[in-house]
């Protein structure tokens, strides 16, 4: 199966190509480390024989954020680097991490923008992505991955949502431009051989936001700065979202259900971004993943086959079934235990509790062993 074929992302052999994108877990400390619950979860992902990983984000500068992780500080490697570690003695899989930068957000309501942000402000944010590289790479990560999509800071300024009127916004270069000073300093930080992948939106499906037109344009020029792969996600904004305990949800509108589509949407239904996208960079022998409700062996296959991916990306179908690559291996593909995209993880995310599948029993933090259909 063309699943199972190795792949190389710039220096970097994948042993197959399967993915397993950055999920929040909530298992990181409330402080940002590393827990012995979240490598229970990652371990228990790579054994099942997933070719590469991208552990959930971790936050850039020293901001509030719930139980996500943190590398801000040099405090954080060993935590990182212990994962990094078991990951690679149990398991053939490849760890990278994402790396985010958000804006202030409170519950009084308030939501920084991506406008009121000084010059020195944003100069500082590639500073900080600059440092957070330098520690990834001293962890031991195969790979770093921008997180360029969604709510967030980078994909707020790529957005036509942005609207500064200086040299960070006003026409596709400007805002371009935060996210190409980042790419050069994290290349800087570890190296051409190191590889980068960027995380962004194929459409943000918000109105008077980014569409594919874009997107491609975005994809295109990011490869050109040194970018090694492209992972498309669409959706998730704040912009739509609704208030929960004061806080906007990002994932809770439209755009929300396109970034982790739910059972009432088709099966890959943001697969034609990804594939519009791979046409563009498809010269530059840049690997692209696509994500979204791909979830059967035969349809993962058939994307890979049909050239609409080169990887593809199984978000809740394995934190369900972890084992989903061991499986379709060994042609055991009627004993995955199928994600029903009941929404249950996806609540316990913003309800800021461990993410967990309503298909375990009860009280579990990871999938049994031989969990089976
Ligand atoms: C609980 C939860 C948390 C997520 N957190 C992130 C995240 O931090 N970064 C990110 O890029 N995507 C995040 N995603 C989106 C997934 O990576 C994936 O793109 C999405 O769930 C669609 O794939 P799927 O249908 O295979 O789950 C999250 C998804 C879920 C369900």
């Amino acid at each position: 199966m063309k699943l199972f074929e190795p792949v190389t992302v710039n220096k970097m052999t994948l042993q197959n190509r399967v993915v397993y994108p950055a999920v929040v877990s909530r298992l990181a400390s409330i402080e940002g480390f590393v827990t012995r619950e979240l490598k229970n979860r990652v371990l228990r992902i790579a054994k099942g024989g997933v070719g590469m990983i991208v552990l959930e984000p971790a936050g850039i500068i020293a901001r509030k954020s719930g139980n996500l992780l943190k590398i801000h500080d040099d405090k954080y490697i060993s935590g990182l680097k212990e994962l990094v570690s078991e990951v690679h003695k149990n398991s053939g899989a490849k760890i990278g991490i994402q790396l985010i930068h958000f804006l202030k957000i409170s519950r009084s309501g308030y939501r920084q923008t991506l406008e009121d942000l000084s010059i020195t402000e944003i100069k500082q944010i590639t500073e900080d992505f600059y440092s957070a590289a330098e520690r990834i790479k001293t962890a031991g990560f195969d790979f770093i991955e921008l997180h360029c999509a969604h709510a967030y800071t980078l994909s707020s300024f790529l957005s036509l949502r942005n609207k500064r009127r200086d040299a960070y916004g006003n026409n596709m270069e400007g805002r371009m431009r935060l996210i190409s000073e980042v790419c050069t300093a994290v290349n800087k930080a570890v190296g051409h051989d190191y590889t980068i992948g960027c995380r962004i939106n194929g459409d943000e499906f918000i109105l008077g936001g980014n569409t594919l037109k874009q997107s491609c344009v975005i994809a295109e020029r990011l490869v050109q700065t040194g970018v090694h792969y492209i992972s498309v996600s669409a959706g998730g904004k704040f912009e739509d979202g609704l208030i929960y305990d004061g806080i906007a949800w990002p994932y809770s509108g439209y755009s929300g259900a396109r970034a982790m589509p739910p059972a009432y949407m088709p099966e890959g239904v943001n697969v034609y971004l990804a594939e519009a996208i791979r046409n563009v960079v498809r010269s530059y022998q840049v690997p692209v993943i696509a994500a979204g409700k791909i979830q059967t062996p035969v349809y993962a296959e058939s994307l890979l086959k049909e050239g609409k991916a080169d990887l593809v990306a199984l978000g809740r179908p394995l934190i369900c079934d972890p084992d989903w690559p061991v499986k379709v291996e060994n042609g055991r593909s009627g004993e995955i235990v199928l994600c029903k995209y009941c929404g249950g993880c996806t609540d316990n995310d913003r309800n800021f509790e461990p993410v967990v599948c309503r298909q375990w029993p009860k009280g579990s933090l990871d999938a049994p062993v031989n969990f089976k259909a």
